[in-house]
């Protein structure tokens, strides 16, 4: 009887720390605070935090069912449910979206494995030198690229996800840390208003379109990561706390991470509207003033690239599972084809932040830099579209009755009416609200 608990316990466990795996990492750590940054501060994280409990939540626990109902990766998730037409292309979809978001995620995660030797060395050059260097940013990319493949390829996922026990806790008590000093510096009130006390006119449908992108980013969700980890679940595990947990965790580290970062940004008296350099710009600030600041940067630099790591390995694993499973490649040549592929479309990314002008000025939806476009192309865009075509999918395709069969699977009777609100939510809110703040897209053409 013990014994039969305690293996539960250990796989519920691993399953939760490979699902906050994949959604704490640059998302929560570099993207959450940019973006807040460039959306005007605290209206934005509170509309952000209304999206991951009304939307994400819902499409993490459909996400989930659909895997573990299916047991398969997203293309033969959907082929299974519907044999023929034309949804398939929804798990396409997602295989791709992966692949894009792979190429430019590899690049900043490189920059954080580049500061984690610049730290150590006590370069001083700023962000923008670091990266219009572009032998040390290709070599950075193409090792974190490279290490995300050897991952994937030799399977040794359990090893990360052991470490990431130690790990993510490590990186909750070190941001606590860099909260407690980041607060105290002189001028950091200022921060803490910043990105505390919301200005409800500063909330617009661009506002809305990008708090609800970046829950999806942070959350894996919309690109069939989750359904391929779902795939993974044990029949008994508790789908509804499993991924509540899961977004509880991942949307804490956020908010830390912003408590960092809008203190000291307002302390060294720099501008929030910075784009995807905003952290790497403020971070070594703060190590640079700190007690003991080598260290703590470099480990935290460590850290940040490990938990980019246990991410990036789910954006490469959809893409894997499908052409395993589908077009019956090798793991090994799966990996290597849909690696090269991601370097190459990361090229122009990397090429963005200084090196090529061209690239740099590129100006579209009014983001700047190839690097920002496709982020909000393919991190923001496709992923809640994803989210809206598979909220139907598995709300009225599949139908929310299974769906509900599945997740019940083992619950007592009490869930049935957080059941009944998850239909509800997944039926109508979901799409509609989805619908809506897609719209928004048009506003900025
Ligand atoms: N959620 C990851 C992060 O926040 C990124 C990611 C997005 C991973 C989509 C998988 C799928 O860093």
């Amino acid at each position: 009887m013990i014994e039969e608990q305690r293996s539960q316990w250990g796989s519920k466990l691993g399953f939760i720390l490979a699902a906050s795996g994949s959604a704490i990492g640059l998302g929560n750590i570099w993207r959450f605070p940019y973006t807040t940054g460039e959306n005007g501060g605290a209206a934005f994280v509170l509309v952000y935090l209304i999206c991951v409990v009304v939307i994400g939540i819902p499409v993490l626990i459909a996400e989930l069912s659909l895997g573990r109902h299916t047991q398969r990766n997203p293309v033969g998730a959907i082929k299974t449910i519907v044999p023929k037409g034309a949804w398939k292309i929804l798990g396409y979809l997602g295989v791709i979206t992966g692949i894009v978001i792979l190429s430019y995620y590899s690049i900043v995660a490189g920059w954080t494995i580049g500061y984690i030797v610049k730290t150590f060395t006590h370069t001083t050059s700023d962000f923008g030198q670091f990266i219009a260097d572009p032998k040390s940013e290709f070599g950075y990319f193409i090792v974190f690229l490279g290490l995300t493949m050897l991952v994937v390829l030799g399977g040794v996922k359990e090893g990360i996800e052991r470490w990431s026990k130690i790990l993510m806790p490590l990186l909750f008590l070190i941001l606590l840390g860099l909260i407690l000093f980041a607060i105290t510096l002189p001028g950091a009130e200022a921060g803490i208003k910043f990105y505390l006390s919301p200005d409800f006119s500063k909330i617009t449908g661009k506002t809305i379109l990008a708090a609800l992108g970046q829950a999806f980013f942070s959350l894996s969700l919309g690109m069939g990561a989750m359904i391929t980890y779902g795939s993974y679940i044990p029949k008994n595990t508790n789908l509804i706390t499993s991924a509540t947990t899961v977004a509880l965790s991942d949307t804490l580290i956020a908010i830390m991470a912003g408590l960092v970062i809008f203190p000291a940004l307002f302390a060294a008296g720099m501008s929030p509207a910075q784009g995807p350099g905003l952290v790497f710009n403020v971070l070594p600030q703060i190590f640079s003033q700190m007690p003991a600041g080598t260290i703590v940067g470099v480990f935290f630099f460590i850290l940040l690239a490990i938990a980019a790591l246990t991410s990036s390995i789910s954006l490469l694993e959809v893409g894997v599972a499908w052409a395993v499973d589908e077009l019956k490649l090798t793991r090994t040549k799966a990996t290597l084809a849909l690696g090269f592929a991601a370097f190459i479309i990361g090229i122009p990314s990397a090429m963005s932040q200084g090196y090529s002008s061209f690239f740099s000025n590129l100006h579209l939806l009014g983001k700047t830099g190839f690097l920002d476009i496709v982020d909000f192309l393919f991190g923001s865009f496709a992923l809640t579209f994803g989210g809206l075509i598979l909220s139907i999918f598995i709300g009225w395709k599949w139908g929310s009755a299974k769906a509900s069969d599945e997740i019940m699977y083992g619950l007592d009777k009490n869930y049935k009416p957080v059941l009944k609100i998850w239909s509800f939510l997944i039926r109508f809110v979901c799409p509609v609200v989805i619908f809506f703040v897609l719209l928004n897209i048009f506003e900025i053409f």
